[in-house]
């Protein structure tokens, strides 16, 4: 359902691109080739926009109005790069991505980690559906001194709306990638009836998490040919290592998320390698899992690995209905890796352009 509104925005390919900071802007012109390159999609047109701490420190406000307004009035989907955030309080300040995510009402983040045929030793394909708007990101926290010193309290707000549509994300995606291996008769990777692992910790947050597992599940009567497992978040995280293999869709609320994903990234290689998805109900944004890089972002020629953006502009593809264009894609994208022809942080010679030209080349 969620995803059948976006397939309908899609026929036109109005991009709105966020670079940010750092790498962002580079890794995003990547993405942006591929998607001009890739048969099978109406021609792209593209929507530079501003946000990150570079333009805050300009003008004073890391995520303008109109780059805002620009993705809510003209464009079908974005592209977000990487912005960089000072680990100490810069006063007026604070993350773009978290507000743009609240501001489209992005409430899932979607992950996939997969490992590539014939190249990494250990097979890997799963998805990481995390819950993008509560938990203990509603960032309401309060600090109190006492006779025993300060304590600090954080609240961890769980919803049965929120809890519920995520699970309903995770259950279409789910039954998604079924289709989409049926379809191309892939025997790589995770196979057999589509399953989802509800994530939580309900043995101890009975409560919280509690409402979590009891909304996924209540969701889980619509979709009969789907199977529900679950998992407590630390035998999840031992299983993660143990046996990557057996896992394919997990849903989780928004911190076991967090952890989880970037977790099973370390499975297959470089951060330069994993792309997400900010999905909401009528709106998707592309985002590398990898920040602005701000070691190798000043390096001429750019040596960032542009792969994580262009499986991300993929993935958006994939949500919006272009299963095939996707696919080739990533075919595209395994190709490059399997030759070796990669960048730096893969062991790689080549440039973020090279990179590139070899994917298209590929398409
Ligand atoms: P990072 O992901 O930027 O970098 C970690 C390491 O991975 C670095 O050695 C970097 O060179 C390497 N790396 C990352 N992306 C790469 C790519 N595409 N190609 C080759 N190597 C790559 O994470 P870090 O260093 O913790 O954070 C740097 C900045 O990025 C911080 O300001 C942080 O707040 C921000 N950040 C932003 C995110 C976002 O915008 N979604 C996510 C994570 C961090
Ligand atoms: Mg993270």
């Amino acid at each position: 359902m969620a995803m059948q509104a976006l397939r309908e925005s899609a026929k036109t390919l109005r991009i709105g691109v966020i670079g940010g900071d750092g790498v962002g802007p580079v890794v995003l012109q990547a993405a942006q080739r591929v998607l001009e390159a890739v048969p099978g999609i109406p021609k792209p047109s593209f929507v530079p926009l501003q946000a990150g701490f570079e333009h805050f420190q300009k003008t004073g406000t890391a995520l303008p109005r109109e780059t805002v307004d620009a993705l809510k009035s003209e464009c079908t989907a974005a592209m977000f790069g990487a912005v960089s955030s000072p680990s100490h309080k810069v006063a007026g300040y604070s993350s773009p991505i978290v507000a743009l995510r609240k501001e489209m009402d992005l409430y899932a983040n979607v992950r996939p980690v997969k490992s590539v045929e014939g190249h990494d030793p250990r097979v890997v394909d799963m998805t990481i559906v995390r819950e993008n708007t509560e938990c203990l990101y509603v960032k309401q926290e309060t600090i109190e001194d006492t006779p025993t010193g300060r304590v600090a309290r954080a609240t961890r707000q769980i919803s049965e709306r929120a809890s519920t549509r995520i699970g309903r994300m995770a259950f279409e995606i789910a039954l998604a990638a079924a289709e989409v291996k049926k379809q191309r008769g892939g025997s790589y990777g995770w196979i057999g009836a589509p399953t989802v692992t509800i994530v939580h910790k309900s043995n101890v947050l009975s409560v919280t998490d509690g409402l979590f597992r009891e909304s996924v599940r209540a969701v889980a009567k619509e979709y009969p040919t789907v199977e529900v497992n679950e998992q407590i978040v630390d035998s999840l995280v031992y299983r993660l290592f143990r046996e990557p293999e057996k896992l394919s869709t997990l849903v989780c609320p928004n911190l076991y998320g967090d952890i989880v994903s970037d977790g099973a990234a370390a499975l297959v290689g470089s951060l330069g390698l994993v792309p997400s998805v900010n999905v909401g109900d009528s709106f998707i944004m592309g985002e590398p899992v990898h920040g602005s890089a701000p070691d190798i972002a000043d390096r001429v020629p750019s040596i960032a690995n542009p792969l994580a953006s262009i499986r991300s502009a993929a993935l958006m593809l994939e949500f919006m209905g272009y299963v095939e264009p996707a696919a080739k894609i990533y075919d595209a994208v395994d190709e490059s890796i399997r030759q070796g022809k990669v960048t730096p942080d893969l062991g790689g010679k080549l440039s973020t352009e090279e990179v590139t030209e070899v994917v298209c080349k590929q398409l």
